[in-house]
């Protein structure tokens, strides 16, 4: 059975052909894809196959997904133009006879007001459509995303946010990595199937800086912010509009509670439990 990864030059489709090495899956029947293979080349001397595939490319998706049981499509980075690239690939893969096509997707994707859901919501919708089998991992917030928290909290003693009580469930990449290749190395049984995947604890911010405070020994507080007054702290720090704009809707969905389900189907999925936020910041810091 062969398997096809994109973005695999991307942090977590690295972690899932990491994973399926891990897992004993032949390295021959591994296809990792991206757009600039050169980052690929350790992989391929392991035995993995590299192709170039870029999602503006419809050609070169079909040829790298020729022949495949199976496909992780790994949502696209470039915000606003997901929607056309994501179709591109679930074409491709179409007219290329894949097996199964899995997708990595958002929270509660088809009826949040997450800002980043819109583009997962259409994905998820041309999928359907598609008549492809198909699974959709639904996966929620990297530990990997509060980083910069360290480097705020070594600067300033102190997180600011404006996401109030509001949790985050968030898991960390190897996690979600990991549900990816059991679900690619045996698709069968999750046919259909949408997986909202989070961490196993939602955490608030507070708690978060709780976390940091034990990890560097010092105390550090979070300070809650209106959405108003976050957004002129971000402007005021250099954040071009749009950033901040950005980076404060997404405390005010944290604070609307769309980040913090704790299904448990990741572990389920792993056969473990997930790793802490403060894990992650641990090997992080
Ligand atoms: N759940 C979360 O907390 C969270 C956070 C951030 C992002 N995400 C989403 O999850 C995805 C994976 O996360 P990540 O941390 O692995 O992100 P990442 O490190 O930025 O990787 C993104 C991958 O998408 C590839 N890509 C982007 N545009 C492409 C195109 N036109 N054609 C082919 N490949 C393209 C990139 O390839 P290149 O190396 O060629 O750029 C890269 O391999 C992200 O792309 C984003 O959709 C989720």
């Amino acid at each position: 059975m062969s398997v096809v990864v994109t973005g695999a030059t991307g942090h977590l489709g690295r972690l899932v052909v990491e994973s399926l090495l891990e897992r004993g899956y032949p390295a021959a029947d591994i296809t990792a894809t991206g757009r600039s293979t050169d980052k690929l080349a350790d992989l391929a001397e392991r035995g993995v196959t590299v192709r170039h595939a870029d999602f503006e490319d419809r050609a070169s998706l079909r040829e790298a997904f020729e022949g495949a049981d199976a496909v992780l499509l790994v949502s696209g980075s470039e915000l606003g133009k997901r929607v056309e690239q994501h179709r591109n690939a679930i074409e491709a893969a179409k007219e290329a006879g894949v097996g199964h096509l899995v997708y990595t997707s958002a929270p509660r994707a088809s009826d949040t007001t997450l800002i980043l859901a819109p583009e997962h919501k259409a994905t998820e919708e041309i999928l359907a459509a598609s008549g492809l089998s198909h699974t959709i991992l639904r996966n929620g917030w990297y530990n990997e995303n509060f980083e910069q928290v360290l480097e705020q909290a070594r600067e300033h003693g102190a997180l600011i946010g404006s996401a109030g009580e509001g949790r985050t469930a968030s898991a960390a990449r190897r996690d979600l990595a990991e549900a990816a290749a059991v679900v690619l190395t045996d698709p069968a049984p999750h046919a259909g199937a949408v997986y909202e995947l989070s961490g196993d604890t939602a955490w608030t911010r507070e708690e978060l800086a709780g976390y940091v405070s034990e990890l560097l020994g010092r105390e550090i507080v979070y300070r809650d912010l209106s959405h108003e007054e976050h957004e002129a702290v971000l402007t005021g720090a250099g954040l071009d509009a749009g950033t901040a704009g950005f980076v404060v809707g997404l405390d005010r969905n944290t604070r609307d509670g769309e980040l913090s389900a704790t299904s448990g189907t990741l572990t389920k999925l792993i056969g473990r439990p997930t790793t802490p936020v403060a894990e992650t910041l641990r090997l992080l810091a």
